[in-house]
């Protein structure tokens, strides 16, 4: 085995609840004596946070493959200083967004390459490879009105791709639901339609179910 440790990832599309489960998750992992690394994807690292703003502002028109460059480069800086660190010390480190997403979002949405993504992202990953996706799946409007709920009063998106319509959105579930569909045993496709409490308890379930398949025992337990 590459490394001790255990990298799992939150997809879906906007508003789906990755940041809530994966802080949900962290938490109960932490509870029960895992010792957890939680970071996102932009950002992470100085620089993945500065390539974020850049990203998720809407100053500069970006075309998808130079949105997917930037992603790789902060990428690449996340895997080096701090997930291949974390999973050498047996950490079990939980992304809020990876790689998927540009798999969805440049190629799904953006119509890049995906050979050439996939070929680009293998170099970045290297042996740091995902034991478990977590993909939250529901409907872009529901999704999308969660966000602009959040984010205040008028409704107006906050973020470059929030911004996009329904329609990017929509081939950007399916291009998830197709990565899914290509790695099944690596994926649990959830239904993120439901309450936070229903969502978490198939989150946990299917995390803990992992744990238990690779024999891992909380440490301090
Ligand atoms: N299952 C749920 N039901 C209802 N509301 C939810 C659910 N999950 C999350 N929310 C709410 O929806 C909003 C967006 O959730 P969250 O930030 O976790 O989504 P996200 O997938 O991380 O979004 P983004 O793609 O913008 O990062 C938050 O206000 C959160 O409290
Ligand atoms: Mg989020």
């Amino acid at each position: 085995m590459a490394h001790p440790g255990v990298l799992l990832s939150f997809e879906g599309g906007e508003g789906s609840g990755k940041t809530t489960q994966a802080r949900r998750l962290t938490d109960h992992l932490k509870g029960l004596g895992y010792a957890v690394t939680l970071t996102r994807e932009p950002g992470g690292t100085p620089l993945g946070e500065r390539i974020r703003e850049v990203l998720l502002g809407r100053n500069d028109e970006l075309s998808p493959l130079e949105e997917f460059l930037l992603f790789s480069t902060a990428r690449a800086q996340l895997v080096r200083t701090v997930i291949r660190p974390a999973l050498e010390a047996s950490h079990i480190v939980v992304v809020d967004r990876y790689y998927h997403s540009s798999y969805a979002y440049q190629g799904g949405g953006g119509a890049l390459s995906m050979d050439y993504m996939q070929a680009v992202t293998a170099g970045i990953v290297g042996d740091c490879a995902l034991d478990l996706v977590l993909l939250l799946d529901v409907e872009p409007h529901t999704g999308l009105s969660r966000c602009s709920y959040a984010g205040g009063k008028d409704g107006t998106a906050s973020d470059r791709f929030e911004g996009k319509g329904v329609e990017f959105h929509r081939k950007v579930r399916d291009a998830f639901i197709s990565c899914a569909q290509a790695e099944p045993e690596r994926f649990a496709v959830i239904d993120a339609s439901e309450s936070i409490e229903d969502v978490f308890a198939r989150v946990r379930d299917a995390a803990l179910e992992v744990l238990r398949a690779r024999g891992l025992q909380p440490s301090s337990k």
